[in-house]
């Protein structure tokens, strides 16, 4: 097993874990994700859901959140666990936040249940992003 294999594995079962916390009364769509550091430290969270739909917070943006709260920086990969046998794309709006947060050639990677993944870098899956100061992804 090579050392990226044993860190998408870890991501994985960090985000498959936190996707059990999901609050999705509404949707019954949970999703859970996680992101790493350079130094290998995974914060993980879920998608929290609310009568006022408007107001959901996406896994994605849960997990950069609460990365930012711990402290971490240079985030390296962050990855998006849905239940079932297809892989699914970050919304829009958590792309964006992906952007401000990591680095262009970051790693984003969604997979589920079957072998069905997806994966992109920051920069490739939000060419173009609105920016106005220099973030701390870069
Ligand atoms: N959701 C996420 O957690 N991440 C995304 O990138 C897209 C959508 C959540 C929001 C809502 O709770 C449910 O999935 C259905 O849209």
């Amino acid at each position: 097993m090579t050392t990226s294999e044993i860190d998408f594995f870890s991501l994985k079962s960090a985000a498959e874990q936190a996707c059990l916390l999901a609050y999705a009364p509404y949707s019954h769509f949970p999703v859970g994700s996680a992101v790493v550091n350079t130094s290998g430290q995974v914060i993980s969270a879920c998608n929290v859901e609310n009568a006022s739909f408007g107001l959901t917070m996406c896994a994605e943006r849960s997990a950069l959140a609460a990365a930012v709260a711990a402290g971490l920086e240079e985030l390296t990969a962050i990855l998006i666990f849905t239940p079932g046998p297809q892989a699914h794309s970050p919304c829009g709006a958590c792309r964006q936040v992906m952007q401000e947060l990591m680095n262009p050639d970051a790693r984003v990677i969604s997979c589920c249940d079957s072998e069905d993944i997806k994966k992109w870098t920051v920069d490739s899956i939000l060419p173009d992003p609105f920016v106005t100061i220099k973030s701390p992804g870069g």
